[in-house]
């Protein structure tokens, strides 16, 4: 088994992947079945010759540039791990920061409900349901794809009862009556023109509609922004995820859009990244 994954290993070496040594262990433990400490004390053993296939297959890969969490199809978020498909973004660890003041809007309230728009994977609102056993979500997107994967996640973290999926754009799908304490979102929000200039791994991997935010990246703002307020309960809160820079423009629509308080917070880079939006102001 060892010299199986070295030769992976020395293969991404002298390909130049920086990460060469992680990530043939990454494909052995997986493509073999095997936790780390498994794959050492094996080392001696001969591999079936159809793990060195899987091997081989994963290794092929990442010669031609896909990413380790799309090859695998897992990536952690919220120390809970989410499967994914052509049609979901990877979640990204900047996208925690919804899930955290989600808490803190839902801890107080009992029986909170929950609208995740755009929900790729499930990440937002399947975290915040494993926290609390009281949250109901709904979580919508256009992607059936996106939403299947959505459901299995919920399913696979045992909170599948409580999660219902919608397939359509932003509130299309919602009964006008329905009201949330929190609506989460991480929209697409890259300038079209800008797609072709992103990394490799995000271009050519990340679906193009978790991507494209329109002309100047604010379409999926400007929609959500314009009917939140007839979704959400008097005290409800909205969290929006956006793009480095983005804060000014997003404040400003929200507010032109009637929200009383809106806060934009930054990440740890210091960049803006979410927007925390009340129709009325806190007394
Ligand atoms: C940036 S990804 C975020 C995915 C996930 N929430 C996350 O944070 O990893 C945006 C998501 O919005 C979905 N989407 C794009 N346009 C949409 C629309 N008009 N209505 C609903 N969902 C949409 C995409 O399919 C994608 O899943």
């Amino acid at each position: 088994m060892g010299a199986a994954w070295r030769g992976v290993r020395d293969q991404f070496r002298r390909a130049g992947i920086d990460t060469a040594e992680l990530d043939a262990r990454l494909f052995a433990e997986a493509a073999f079945g095997m936790d780390r400490l498994e794959l050492v004390n094996r080392e001696r053993e001969a591999v079936p010759q159809h793990q060195l296939s899987i091997l081989d297959d994963y290794a092929a890969r990442r010669l031609k540039g896909e990413p380790v969490v799309r090859i695998l199809g897992e990536k952690e978020f919220w120390g809970l791990s989410f499967k994914l498909n052509a049609a979901t973004l990877v979640p990204r660890p900047e996208t925690e920061m919804l899930v955290e003041r989600g808490l803190e809007v839902i801890g107080p309230l009992n029986d909170a409900r929950v609208l995740d728009l755009g929900t790729g994977t499930g990440c937002i609102p399947i975290s915040l349901l494993t926290e609390y056993s009281d949250v109901t979500a709904v979580a919508v997107d256009l992607s059936v794809d996106a939403l299947e994967i959505a459901r299995l996640n919920a399913n696979r973290h045992g909170v599948g009862d409580r999660f219902t999926t919608l397939k359509g754009s932003w509130f299309d799908p919602l009964d006008p009556g329905q009201r949330f304490d929190l609506i989460t979102s991480n929209p697409p929000y890259i300038e079209s023109a800008d797609i072709e200039t992103l990394m490799p791994e995000v271009r050519e991997h990340d679906p193009r509609l978790a991507l494209d935010g329109g002309s100047d990246g604010l379409d999926a703002y400007r929609a959500i922004a314009a009917e939140a307020g007839h979704f959400l309960k008097p005290e409800g809160v909205l969290l929006l995820e956006m793009g480095t820079g983005q804060g000014q423009a997003v404040h400003d629509l929200l507010v032109g859009a009637g929200f009383g308080e809106v806060e934009i917070v930054r990440d740890y880079g210091g960049h803006d990244r979410m927007a925390v939006a009340r129709l009325r102001t806190a007394p």
